[in-house]
């Protein structure tokens, strides 16, 4: 009995420290991930004593950021284990009317291209990126990142985006600031193909994806690429013909898959 008690005291020993150790990682982690910010910007008292900064907290969580864990921070900075405000804020967090602030109008594509590399390099080649701080030209800068994506870029509304963008566009190329006036109908034919490419894509890579050469997947997944590319240096010409060319490869594909016929690397 007492030979028994004695081995067993030992694997109880072991449990009660991994026990400890469990619920002081655990605790550890709810420390770390436990962010003000957010606490703090969720509560429902702002929708009557400051909508505006309710609707931003809004934005947020329903974007495809909050989906994919980019938070607060990330874009703005400051000290989200710090619960008073001005701590939180700190040097960091500051306004969109700030020049030294991360998300101040000319700041804005730098900070998005702390994770969007690519997009932001391409952005710089743009008329967009080269009017955007002309201070003499007010009411018609260049657009930036939050002119056409909003903040409010759900997941859930999915093509909404295209909606939204084209919208954006209209607020300066119109017939009143004679600013390519053509832009948002050229960039509506461009998108909806861009869509449709997408989606039978996705279609038919889920149906037939073993009677699809890899070759040829990789070819249309960097054809996606090099139009979004384009479209951020604001290559319109070349964006019409290459969307063009996707949708009618892409079809042609679906062509052959529905008849039968093997799809070759070409
Ligand atoms: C305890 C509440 C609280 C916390 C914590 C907090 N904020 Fe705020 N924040 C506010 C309030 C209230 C405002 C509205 C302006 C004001 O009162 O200073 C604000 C304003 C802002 C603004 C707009 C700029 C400005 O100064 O008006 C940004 C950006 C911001 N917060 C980001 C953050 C970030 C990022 C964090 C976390 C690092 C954070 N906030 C933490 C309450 C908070
Ligand atoms: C993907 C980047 C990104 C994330 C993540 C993000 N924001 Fe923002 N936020 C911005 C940008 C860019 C602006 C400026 C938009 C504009 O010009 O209206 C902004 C504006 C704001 C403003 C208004 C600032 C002002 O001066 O009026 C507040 C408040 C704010 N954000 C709070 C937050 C809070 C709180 C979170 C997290 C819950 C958050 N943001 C997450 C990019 C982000
Ligand atoms: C900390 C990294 C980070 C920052 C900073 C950031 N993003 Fe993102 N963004 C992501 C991630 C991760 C995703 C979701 C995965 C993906 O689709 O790339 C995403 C998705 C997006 C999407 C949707 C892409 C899609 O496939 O539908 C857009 C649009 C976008 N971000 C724009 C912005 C803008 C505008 C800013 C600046 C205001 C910004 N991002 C700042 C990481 C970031
Ligand atoms: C002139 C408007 C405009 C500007 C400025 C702009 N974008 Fe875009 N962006 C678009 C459009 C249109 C799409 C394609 C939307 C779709 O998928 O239907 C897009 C797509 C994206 C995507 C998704 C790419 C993918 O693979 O699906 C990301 C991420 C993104 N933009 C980030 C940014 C960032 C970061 C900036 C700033 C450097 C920026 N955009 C500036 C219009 C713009
Ligand atoms: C905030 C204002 C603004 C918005 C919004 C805007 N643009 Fe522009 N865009 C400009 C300015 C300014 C120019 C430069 C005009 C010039 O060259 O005289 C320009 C130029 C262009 C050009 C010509 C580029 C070239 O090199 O010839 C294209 C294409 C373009 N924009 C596409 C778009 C699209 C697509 C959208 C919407 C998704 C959009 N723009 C939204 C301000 C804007």
């Amino acid at each position: 009995m007492k030979n028994l008690q004695e081995s067993s005291s030992l694997p109880e020993y072991v449990l009660l420290i991994c026990c400890f150790s469990l619920l002081f990682a655990w605790s550890g982690q709810a420390v770390a991930s436990s962010n003000s910010c957010v606490d703090c910007h969720s509560n429902p008292k702002f929708v009557t004593t400051n909508k505006k900064l309710y609707t931003y907290y809004l934005r947020w969580e329903n974007s495809v950021h909050a989906h994919a864990g980019v938070t607060c921070i990330d874009c703005h900075a400051g000290h989200p284990d710090k619960a008073d405000k001005a701590s939180a804020h700190g040097n960091s967090a500051k306004g969109a009317d700030v020049a030294l602030s991360a998300v101040y109008y000319s700041n804005i594509p730098n900070t998005c291209g702390k994770c969007h590399k690519e997009i932001v390099s391409n952005y710089k080649k743009s008329k967009h990126y080269e009017y955007l701080s002309k201070d003499n030209l007010l009411e018609m800068r260049g657009a930036n990142c939050v002119t056409c994506h909003d903040m409010g870029m759900s997941a859930a509304e999915g093509n909404n985006l295209m909606t939204k963008a084209i919208a954006s566009c209209k607020i300066c190329h119109n017939y009143k600031t004679g600013n390519y006036p053509d832009i948002p109908k050229r960039i509506h034919v461009v998108l909806e193909r861009y869509a449709a490419a997408k989606s039978l894509y996705s279609n038919l890579i889920i149906q037939h994806h073993d009677k699809i050469p890899e070759q040829v997947k990789n070819r249309l997944a960097n054809s996606f690429l090099v139009i979004i590319d384009n479209l951020h240096a604001l290559r319109l010409g070349k964006v019409e013909v290459d969307s063009n060319k996707l949708l009618v490869s892409m079809k042609d594909i679906r062509r052959k898959l529905r008849k039968g016929i093997a799809i070759d690397c070409n």
